[in-house]
Protein backbone atom coordinates (compact mmCIF):
# COMPACT_ATOMS: atom_id res chain seq x y z
CA UNK A 1 0.00 0.00 0.00
CA UNK A 2 0.91 3.38 -0.18
CA UNK A 3 1.78 3.71 3.31
CA UNK A 4 5.75 2.66 4.58
CA UNK A 5 7.03 1.59 7.94
CA UNK A 6 10.40 1.36 8.83
CA UNK A 7 13.30 0.80 12.24
CA UNK A 8 13.90 3.92 13.49
CA UNK A 9 14.23 7.50 12.65
CA UNK A 10 18.14 7.03 11.85
CA UNK A 11 16.96 7.54 8.29
CA UNK A 12 14.32 9.43 9.22
CA UNK A 13 12.76 12.28 6.75
CA UNK A 14 9.74 13.95 8.24
CA UNK A 15 7.60 16.16 5.78
CA UNK A 16 8.17 20.09 8.04
CA UNK A 17 8.79 23.39 6.77
CA UNK A 18 12.79 22.91 7.41
CA UNK A 19 12.94 19.49 5.66
CA UNK A 20 10.18 18.94 2.60
CA UNK A 21 11.08 15.54 1.85
CA UNK A 22 12.61 17.08 -1.38
CA UNK A 23 15.35 15.11 -3.40
CA UNK A 24 18.55 17.48 -4.05
CA UNK A 25 17.11 18.53 -7.56
CA UNK A 26 14.15 19.55 -6.30
CA UNK A 27 15.84 21.57 -3.01
CA UNK A 28 17.59 23.67 -5.49
CA UNK A 29 14.10 24.21 -7.53
CA UNK A 30 12.62 24.68 -4.34
CA UNK A 31 15.56 27.79 -3.63
CA UNK A 32 15.03 29.53 -6.90
CA UNK A 33 11.51 29.53 -6.40
CA UNK A 34 11.73 31.22 -2.84
CA UNK A 35 13.26 33.85 -4.38
CA UNK A 36 10.38 36.24 -5.11
CA UNK A 37 7.02 36.97 -3.44
CA UNK A 38 4.23 34.33 -4.34
CA UNK A 39 1.14 36.43 -5.86
CA UNK A 40 -2.35 35.79 -5.77
CA UNK A 41 -3.73 33.58 -8.51
CA UNK A 42 -5.87 36.65 -9.39
CA UNK A 43 -3.24 38.91 -10.25
CA UNK A 44 -2.13 36.60 -13.22
CA UNK A 45 -6.02 37.86 -14.69
CA UNK A 46 -3.99 41.02 -16.08
CA UNK A 47 -1.80 38.96 -18.45
CA UNK A 48 -5.05 36.05 -19.76
CA UNK A 49 -6.46 36.30 -23.13
CA UNK A 50 -9.97 36.28 -22.33
CA UNK A 51 -11.13 35.42 -25.95
CA UNK A 52 -8.20 32.90 -27.47
CA UNK A 53 -7.71 29.87 -26.08
CA UNK A 54 -3.82 30.46 -25.34
CA UNK A 55 -3.00 31.97 -22.31
CA UNK A 56 -1.33 32.46 -18.68
CA UNK A 57 -3.02 29.74 -16.71
CA UNK A 58 -2.38 29.09 -12.67
CA UNK A 59 -2.24 26.36 -10.83
CA UNK A 60 -1.70 25.89 -6.67
CA UNK A 61 -0.71 22.46 -5.75
CA UNK A 62 0.87 20.54 -2.37
CA UNK A 63 3.03 17.63 -2.60
CA UNK A 64 2.05 14.20 -1.66
CA UNK A 65 4.25 12.12 0.99
CA UNK A 66 6.18 11.25 -2.13
CA UNK A 67 10.11 11.60 -2.63
CA UNK A 68 10.37 13.27 -6.27
CA UNK A 69 7.00 14.63 -6.63
CA UNK A 70 7.62 18.19 -7.31
CA UNK A 71 9.98 16.93 -10.06
CA UNK A 72 7.25 14.54 -11.29
CA UNK A 73 4.63 17.38 -11.47
CA UNK A 74 6.83 19.48 -12.80
CA UNK A 75 7.99 17.52 -15.49
CA UNK A 76 4.30 16.71 -16.55
CA UNK A 77 3.94 20.13 -17.76
CA UNK A 78 6.86 20.60 -19.94
CA UNK A 79 7.96 17.40 -21.06
CA UNK A 80 5.01 15.62 -21.42
CA UNK A 81 2.40 18.27 -22.35
CA UNK A 82 4.85 21.24 -23.55
CA UNK A 83 3.19 23.78 -21.60
CA UNK A 84 5.83 26.59 -20.87
CA UNK A 85 6.36 26.91 -17.24
CA UNK A 86 6.43 30.99 -16.56
CA UNK A 87 6.47 31.54 -13.31
CA UNK A 88 7.22 28.71 -10.02
CA UNK A 89 7.09 29.46 -6.59
CA UNK A 90 6.17 28.12 -3.06
CA UNK A 91 4.66 29.12 0.01
CA UNK A 92 4.25 27.38 3.47
CA UNK A 93 0.56 26.34 3.06
CA UNK A 94 -2.00 27.90 5.15
CA UNK A 95 -4.59 25.06 4.61
CA UNK A 96 -2.80 22.53 6.30
CA UNK A 97 0.05 23.24 8.81
CA UNK A 98 4.08 22.04 7.88
CA UNK A 99 2.93 21.88 3.92
CA UNK A 100 4.29 23.51 1.56
CA UNK A 101 2.04 24.60 -1.82
CA UNK A 102 3.37 25.07 -5.14
CA UNK A 103 2.23 27.80 -7.72
CA UNK A 104 3.08 27.42 -11.10
CA UNK A 105 2.14 29.86 -13.42
CA UNK A 106 2.44 28.20 -16.95
CA UNK A 107 1.25 29.63 -20.86
CA UNK A 108 -1.38 26.99 -22.24
CA UNK A 109 -5.20 26.41 -23.80
CA UNK A 110 -7.82 24.83 -21.95
CA UNK A 111 -7.76 21.52 -23.26
CA UNK A 112 -3.75 21.02 -22.13
CA UNK A 113 -5.13 22.39 -18.73
CA UNK A 114 -7.41 20.27 -18.63
CA UNK A 115 -4.88 16.90 -19.47
CA UNK A 116 -2.38 17.92 -16.74
CA UNK A 117 -5.11 18.24 -14.14
CA UNK A 118 -5.86 14.73 -14.89
CA UNK A 119 -2.12 13.91 -14.42
CA UNK A 120 -0.75 16.01 -11.64
CA UNK A 121 -3.84 14.67 -9.47
CA UNK A 122 -1.54 11.31 -9.61
CA UNK A 123 0.99 13.09 -7.67
CA UNK A 124 0.79 15.95 -6.21
CA UNK A 125 -3.16 17.56 -4.62
CA UNK A 126 -4.44 19.93 -7.02
CA UNK A 127 -5.46 22.91 -4.42
CA UNK A 128 -6.65 26.33 -6.92
CA UNK A 129 -6.69 26.54 -10.61
CA UNK A 130 -7.21 29.37 -13.14
CA UNK A 131 -7.53 28.52 -16.73
CA UNK A 132 -6.60 30.96 -20.11
CA UNK A 133 -9.96 32.30 -20.46
CA UNK A 134 -11.04 32.42 -16.74
CA UNK A 135 -13.05 29.86 -17.05
CA UNK A 136 -12.14 26.35 -15.30
CA UNK A 137 -11.47 23.57 -17.83
CA UNK A 138 -14.78 22.32 -18.74
CA UNK A 139 -16.83 23.15 -15.41
CA UNK A 140 -19.38 20.47 -15.90
CA UNK A 141 -16.57 17.59 -15.68
CA UNK A 142 -14.73 19.80 -12.50
CA UNK A 143 -18.34 19.62 -10.90
CA UNK A 144 -19.31 16.15 -11.87
CA UNK A 145 -18.13 13.18 -9.63
CA UNK A 146 -14.34 11.59 -10.21
CA UNK A 147 -14.28 8.05 -12.05
CA UNK A 148 -14.78 5.25 -9.81
CA UNK A 149 -14.98 1.54 -10.64
CA UNK A 150 -18.63 0.31 -10.46
CA UNK A 151 -17.48 -3.77 -10.58
CA UNK A 152 -14.54 -5.04 -9.36
CA UNK A 153 -13.25 -6.01 -12.50
CA UNK A 154 -13.04 -2.32 -13.17
CA UNK A 155 -9.78 -2.53 -10.99
CA UNK A 156 -8.27 -3.66 -13.83
CA UNK A 157 -8.16 -0.22 -14.95
CA UNK A 158 -6.55 1.69 -11.86
CA UNK A 159 -4.59 -1.34 -10.30
CA UNK A 160 -1.89 -0.35 -12.50
CA UNK A 161 -1.47 3.51 -11.97
CA UNK A 162 1.71 3.12 -9.79
CA UNK A 163 3.18 5.74 -8.15
CA UNK A 164 6.45 4.18 -8.41
CA UNK A 165 7.59 1.14 -10.48
CA UNK A 166 9.32 -1.97 -10.30
CA UNK A 167 13.51 -1.18 -10.52
CA UNK A 168 12.87 2.57 -10.17
CA UNK A 169 14.03 3.04 -6.77
CA UNK A 170 15.35 5.77 -4.95
CA UNK A 171 18.63 6.85 -4.17
CA UNK A 172 18.97 6.56 -0.73
CA UNK A 173 16.82 2.93 -1.20
CA UNK A 174 19.27 0.55 0.40
CA UNK A 175 18.99 -2.04 -2.86
CA UNK A 176 19.87 0.94 -5.24
CA UNK A 177 23.31 0.41 -6.01
CA UNK A 178 22.21 -3.84 -5.89
CA UNK A 179 21.57 -4.18 -9.74
CA UNK A 180 20.57 -7.70 -8.43
CA UNK A 181 17.82 -6.78 -6.52
CA UNK A 182 16.33 -4.07 -8.64
CA UNK A 183 16.61 -6.79 -11.94
CA UNK A 184 14.63 -8.75 -9.66
CA UNK A 185 11.82 -6.03 -8.28
CA UNK A 186 11.38 -5.68 -12.36
CA UNK A 187 10.48 -9.24 -12.49
CA UNK A 188 7.69 -8.66 -9.74
CA UNK A 189 6.61 -5.40 -10.91
CA UNK A 190 6.22 -6.99 -14.61
CA UNK A 191 3.93 -10.21 -12.96
CA UNK A 192 1.74 -7.88 -11.14
CA UNK A 193 1.44 -5.17 -14.18
CA UNK A 194 0.01 -8.08 -16.60
CA UNK A 195 -2.29 -9.61 -13.51
CA UNK A 196 -6.11 -8.94 -14.49
CA UNK A 197 -9.23 -10.00 -12.03
CA UNK A 198 -9.51 -13.38 -11.94
CA UNK A 199 -6.52 -14.69 -12.77
CA UNK A 200 -4.91 -16.79 -10.26
CA UNK A 201 -2.28 -14.62 -8.19
CA UNK A 202 1.36 -16.52 -9.83
CA UNK A 203 3.20 -18.24 -7.94
CA UNK A 204 7.03 -17.11 -6.67
CA UNK A 205 9.86 -19.12 -6.00
CA UNK A 206 12.00 -17.55 -3.21
CA UNK A 207 15.35 -16.98 -3.45
CA UNK A 208 17.38 -18.21 -0.16
CA UNK A 209 18.23 -14.69 0.49
CA UNK A 210 14.46 -13.44 0.42
CA UNK A 211 13.59 -16.27 2.70
CA UNK A 212 16.37 -15.30 5.27
CA UNK A 213 15.14 -11.89 4.59
CA UNK A 214 11.48 -12.76 5.52
CA UNK A 215 13.18 -15.40 8.35
CA UNK A 216 14.72 -12.89 10.24
CA UNK A 217 11.49 -10.46 10.44
CA UNK A 218 9.03 -13.45 11.14
CA UNK A 219 11.21 -14.64 13.80
CA UNK A 220 11.74 -10.81 15.27
CA UNK A 221 8.23 -9.79 15.37
CA UNK A 222 7.43 -13.05 16.76
CA UNK A 223 8.96 -12.24 20.24
CA UNK A 224 6.39 -9.02 20.26
CA UNK A 225 3.44 -9.84 19.28
CA UNK A 226 1.98 -11.87 22.60
CA UNK A 227 2.99 -8.60 24.22
CA UNK A 228 2.01 -5.66 21.61
CA UNK A 229 -0.51 -6.94 19.91
CA UNK A 230 -4.30 -7.02 19.87
CA UNK A 231 -6.53 -9.69 20.44
CA UNK A 232 -7.88 -10.08 17.02
CA UNK A 233 -4.52 -10.59 15.81
CA UNK A 234 -2.92 -13.24 18.26
CA UNK A 235 -6.34 -14.88 17.44
CA UNK A 236 -6.01 -15.30 12.93
CA UNK A 237 -1.85 -15.07 13.15
CA UNK A 238 -2.21 -19.24 14.05
CA UNK A 239 -4.94 -19.78 11.39
CA UNK A 240 -3.08 -18.10 8.89
CA UNK A 241 0.05 -20.32 10.22
CA UNK A 242 -1.53 -23.28 9.85
CA UNK A 243 -3.93 -22.77 6.66
CA UNK A 244 -1.00 -20.64 4.23
CA UNK A 245 1.91 -22.44 5.27
CA UNK A 246 3.55 -19.28 7.09
CA UNK A 247 6.87 -20.39 8.56
CA UNK A 248 10.06 -18.61 9.17
CA UNK A 249 12.01 -20.59 6.81
CA UNK A 250 8.84 -20.31 4.31
CA UNK A 251 7.23 -17.42 2.59
CA UNK A 252 3.42 -17.93 2.01
CA UNK A 253 1.95 -17.48 -1.66
CA UNK A 254 -0.23 -14.51 -2.06
CA UNK A 255 -2.77 -17.14 -3.70
CA UNK A 256 -2.71 -19.44 -0.92
CA UNK A 257 -3.69 -16.20 1.33
CA UNK A 258 -6.11 -15.18 -0.66
CA UNK A 259 -7.69 -17.60 -0.67
CA UNK A 260 -7.47 -17.61 3.36
CA UNK A 261 -8.83 -14.89 2.94
CA UNK A 262 -12.08 -15.17 0.87
CA UNK A 263 -13.23 -17.55 2.94
CA UNK A 264 -12.81 -15.92 6.35
CA UNK A 265 -14.25 -12.38 5.46
CA UNK A 266 -14.49 -12.12 0.98
CA UNK A 267 -11.16 -10.18 1.11
CA UNK A 268 -9.12 -11.13 -1.64
CA UNK A 269 -5.70 -10.42 -2.34
CA UNK A 270 -4.41 -8.56 -5.82
CA UNK A 271 -1.14 -8.18 -6.77
CA UNK A 272 0.30 -4.50 -7.27
CA UNK A 273 3.87 -3.14 -8.76
CA UNK A 274 4.33 -0.30 -6.34
CA UNK A 275 2.81 2.82 -4.52
CA UNK A 276 -1.16 3.28 -5.50
CA UNK A 277 -2.32 6.38 -5.42
CA UNK A 278 -4.92 6.67 -2.01
CA UNK A 279 -8.01 6.86 -4.67
CA UNK A 280 -7.05 3.94 -6.18
CA UNK A 281 -5.95 1.92 -3.06
CA UNK A 282 -8.85 2.66 -0.92
CA UNK A 283 -11.07 2.05 -4.27
CA UNK A 284 -9.53 -1.87 -4.20
CA UNK A 285 -11.47 -2.02 -0.11
CA UNK A 286 -14.30 -1.03 -1.20
CA UNK A 287 -14.55 -3.97 -3.25
CA UNK A 288 -12.75 -6.44 -0.38
CA UNK A 289 -9.56 -5.93 -2.63
CA UNK A 290 -6.66 -5.48 -1.00
CA UNK A 291 -3.74 -4.46 -3.01
CA UNK A 292 -0.43 -6.05 -1.95
CA UNK A 293 3.30 -5.90 -3.08
CA UNK A 294 5.09 -9.22 -3.77
CA UNK A 295 8.81 -8.96 -3.46
CA UNK A 296 10.75 -8.59 -0.39
CA UNK A 297 12.99 -5.84 1.04
CA UNK A 298 16.52 -5.94 0.67
CA UNK A 299 18.45 -8.71 2.20
CA UNK A 300 20.89 -5.49 3.64
CA UNK A 301 19.61 -4.65 6.30
CA UNK A 302 16.23 -6.80 7.21
CA UNK A 303 13.93 -4.56 9.42
CA UNK A 304 14.23 -1.78 7.63
CA UNK A 305 11.90 -0.98 4.63
CA UNK A 306 11.26 2.61 2.94
CA UNK A 307 8.52 1.10 1.42
CA UNK A 308 5.78 -1.52 2.40
CA UNK A 309 7.25 -5.04 1.02
CA UNK A 310 5.85 -8.66 1.16
CA UNK A 311 6.91 -8.52 4.50
CA UNK A 312 4.35 -5.53 5.78
CA UNK A 313 1.50 -7.67 4.15
CA UNK A 314 1.69 -10.40 5.32
CA UNK A 315 2.50 -9.90 8.97
CA UNK A 316 1.14 -6.48 9.34
CA UNK A 317 -1.83 -6.29 7.51
CA UNK A 318 -3.49 -10.09 6.50
CA UNK A 319 -3.90 -11.03 10.03
CA UNK A 320 -6.60 -8.73 10.51
CA UNK A 321 -7.98 -8.88 7.11
CA UNK A 322 -9.22 -12.24 8.38
CA UNK A 323 -10.98 -10.60 11.25
CA UNK A 324 -14.88 -9.97 10.10
CA UNK A 325 -14.99 -6.27 11.99
CA UNK A 326 -12.06 -5.30 10.71
CA UNK A 327 -12.39 -6.10 7.68
CA UNK A 328 -15.92 -4.30 7.43
CA UNK A 329 -13.93 -1.72 9.04
CA UNK A 330 -11.53 -1.55 5.71
CA UNK A 331 -14.53 -1.82 3.34
CA UNK A 332 -16.57 0.97 4.47
CA UNK A 333 -13.66 3.31 4.34
CA UNK A 334 -13.23 2.34 0.45
CA UNK A 335 -16.91 2.84 -0.03
CA UNK A 336 -16.79 6.22 1.51
CA UNK A 337 -13.82 7.13 -0.85
CA UNK A 338 -15.91 6.35 -4.35
CA UNK A 339 -16.49 9.35 -6.46
CA UNK A 340 -15.31 11.44 -3.19
CA UNK A 341 -13.87 15.09 -4.28
CA UNK A 342 -9.47 14.68 -3.75
CA UNK A 343 -9.83 16.94 -0.55
CA UNK A 344 -12.37 14.12 0.99
CA UNK A 345 -9.91 11.17 -0.45
CA UNK A 346 -7.26 12.71 1.24
CA UNK A 347 -9.08 12.57 4.78
CA UNK A 348 -10.01 9.31 4.48
CA UNK A 349 -6.24 8.11 3.74
CA UNK A 350 -5.32 10.01 6.64
CA UNK A 351 -8.10 8.35 8.33
CA UNK A 352 -6.85 4.80 7.41
CA UNK A 353 -2.93 5.88 8.16
CA UNK A 354 -4.15 6.13 11.17
CA UNK A 355 -6.36 3.26 12.19
CA UNK A 356 -5.43 -0.08 9.59
CA UNK A 357 -1.54 0.91 9.35
CA UNK A 358 -0.90 2.97 12.92
CA UNK A 359 -3.79 2.21 14.69
CA UNK A 360 -3.85 1.34 19.11
CA UNK A 361 -6.44 0.07 21.02
CA UNK A 362 -7.34 -0.96 23.83
CA UNK A 363 -7.69 -4.48 25.70
CA UNK A 364 -7.93 -5.37 29.22
CA UNK A 365 -6.82 -2.25 30.65
CA UNK A 366 -3.76 -2.02 28.10
CA UNK A 367 -2.63 -0.55 24.60
CA UNK A 368 -2.44 -3.30 21.66
CA UNK A 369 -1.42 -2.34 17.91
CA UNK A 370 -3.48 -2.97 15.01
CA UNK A 371 -1.76 -1.34 12.67
CA UNK A 372 -0.01 -2.91 10.11
CA UNK A 373 2.78 -0.43 9.79
CA UNK A 374 3.26 -0.57 14.02
CA UNK A 375 3.11 -4.52 13.31
CA UNK A 376 5.40 -5.36 10.78
CA UNK A 377 8.10 -3.17 12.43
CA UNK A 378 9.96 -3.96 15.55
CA UNK A 379 11.25 -0.21 16.82
CA UNK A 380 7.97 1.42 15.98
CA UNK A 381 5.68 -1.02 17.57
CA UNK A 382 8.05 -0.78 21.28
CA UNK A 383 7.82 2.89 20.90
CA UNK A 384 4.28 3.02 20.45
CA UNK A 385 3.58 1.26 23.60
CA UNK A 386 6.32 2.37 25.31
CA UNK A 387 4.39 4.89 27.16
CA UNK A 388 6.52 7.85 25.56
CA UNK A 389 4.64 7.73 22.57
CA UNK A 390 1.64 10.76 22.46
CA UNK A 391 -1.58 8.83 22.08
CA UNK A 392 -4.97 10.37 21.16
CA UNK A 393 -8.44 9.25 21.07
CA UNK A 394 -9.62 8.20 17.51
CA UNK A 395 -12.17 11.20 16.00
CA UNK A 396 -12.01 11.09 12.13
CA UNK A 397 -12.60 15.01 12.11
CA UNK A 398 -9.32 15.15 14.26
CA UNK A 399 -7.49 12.54 12.93
CA UNK A 400 -8.15 13.57 9.36
CA UNK A 401 -5.79 16.70 9.81
CA UNK A 402 -2.76 15.02 11.60
CA UNK A 403 0.40 14.97 9.65
CA UNK A 404 1.40 11.83 8.14
CA UNK A 405 5.23 10.57 8.61
CA UNK A 406 6.48 7.85 6.69
CA UNK A 407 9.87 7.45 7.43
CA UNK A 408 10.28 7.85 10.87
CA UNK A 409 8.00 7.49 13.65
CA UNK A 410 4.69 8.92 14.00
CA UNK A 411 4.04 11.95 16.29
CA UNK A 412 1.17 10.43 17.68
CA UNK A 413 -1.00 7.47 17.49
CA UNK A 414 -4.96 7.18 17.59
CA UNK A 415 -6.50 4.75 20.08
CA UNK A 416 -10.25 3.25 19.71
CA UNK A 417 -11.80 1.00 22.40
CA UNK A 418 -12.69 -1.57 19.25
CA UNK A 419 -13.12 -2.14 15.55
CA UNK A 420 -16.74 -1.34 16.15
CA UNK A 421 -16.21 2.30 17.47
CA UNK A 422 -13.99 3.07 14.88
CA UNK A 423 -16.41 1.87 12.20
CA UNK A 424 -19.30 3.81 14.04
CA UNK A 425 -17.00 6.90 14.13
CA UNK A 426 -15.73 6.36 10.48
CA UNK A 427 -19.47 5.99 9.13
CA UNK A 428 -20.87 8.86 10.83
CA UNK A 429 -17.34 11.40 9.72
CA UNK A 430 -18.46 9.57 6.04
CA UNK A 431 -21.97 11.12 6.08
CA UNK A 432 -20.01 14.77 6.30
CA UNK A 433 -18.19 13.97 2.70
CA UNK A 434 -20.23 16.03 -0.09
CA UNK A 435 -21.12 13.21 -2.58
CA UNK A 436 -24.64 13.53 -4.64
CA UNK A 437 -25.21 9.80 -3.70
CA UNK A 438 -24.81 6.65 -1.55
CA UNK A 439 -23.13 3.54 -2.67
CA UNK A 440 -23.65 0.28 -1.56
CA UNK A 441 -21.55 -3.04 -2.01
CA UNK A 442 -23.07 -5.59 -3.99
CA UNK A 443 -21.44 -8.97 -2.74
CA UNK A 444 -23.58 -11.04 -5.32
CA UNK A 445 -22.36 -8.99 -8.36
CA UNK A 446 -19.20 -7.86 -6.23
CA UNK A 447 -20.46 -4.27 -7.72
CA UNK A 448 -21.06 -1.20 -6.31
CA UNK A 449 -24.65 0.00 -6.51
CA UNK A 450 -25.02 4.03 -6.77
CA UNK A 451 -27.79 5.11 -5.11
CA UNK A 452 -29.04 8.16 -6.93
CA UNK A 453 -32.50 7.77 -7.78
CA UNK A 454 -36.26 6.42 -6.09
CA UNK A 455 -35.51 3.03 -8.76
CA UNK A 456 -31.92 2.20 -7.42
CA UNK A 457 -33.14 3.07 -3.45
CA UNK A 458 -36.35 0.93 -4.38
CA UNK A 459 -34.25 -2.41 -4.81
CA UNK A 460 -32.33 -1.85 -1.42
CA UNK A 461 -35.43 -1.86 0.24
CA UNK A 462 -36.68 -5.07 -1.33
CA UNK A 463 -33.84 -6.72 -0.40
CA UNK A 464 -34.07 -5.27 3.03
CA UNK A 465 -37.28 -6.33 3.64
CA UNK A 466 -36.49 -9.95 2.60
CA UNK A 467 -33.72 -9.69 5.01
CA UNK A 468 -36.14 -8.60 7.53
CA UNK A 469 -38.40 -11.40 6.83
CA UNK A 470 -35.71 -14.20 7.57
CA UNK A 471 -34.84 -12.30 10.61
CA UNK A 472 -38.32 -12.78 11.88
CA UNK A 473 -38.78 -15.92 10.98
CA UNK A 474 -35.44 -16.98 12.27
CA UNK A 475 -36.86 -15.58 15.49
CA UNK A 476 -40.42 -17.20 15.31
CA UNK A 477 -39.31 -20.11 15.31
CA UNK A 478 -36.38 -19.79 17.83
CA UNK A 479 -39.28 -18.84 20.12
CA UNK A 480 -41.37 -22.31 18.86
CA UNK A 481 -38.18 -24.08 20.03
CA UNK A 482 -37.91 -21.87 23.44
CA UNK A 483 -42.32 -22.23 24.13
CA UNK A 484 -42.13 -18.38 24.14
FE1 LIG B 1 0.38 -1.04 4.59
Amino acid sequence: MYSTKNEGPRRGRSFDSMNLGLTLEEKQLNNEMNKSAFPKIEENKDNKSASTERGRAAVVFSLKNEVGGLVKALKLFQQENHINLVHIESRKSKRRNSEFEIFVDCDSNREQLHEILQLLRKHVNVLEMDAPDNRLPEESEMESMPWFPKKISDLDKCANRVLMYGSDLDADHPGFKDNVYRKRRKYFADLAMSYKHGDPIPRIEFTDEEVKTWGVVFRELNKLYPTHACREYLKNLPLLIKHCDVREDNIPQLEDISRFLKERTGFTIRPVAGYLSPRDFLAGLAFRVFHCTQYVRHSSDPLYTPEPDTCHELLGHVPLLAEPSFAQFSQEIGLASLGASDDSVQKLATCYFFTVEFGLCKQEGRLRAYGAGLLSSISELKHALSGNARILPFDPNVTCKQECIITTFQDVYFVSDSFEEAKVKMREFAKTIKRPFSVRYNPYTQSVDVLKDTASINNVVEELRHELDLIGDALSRLNMQLGV
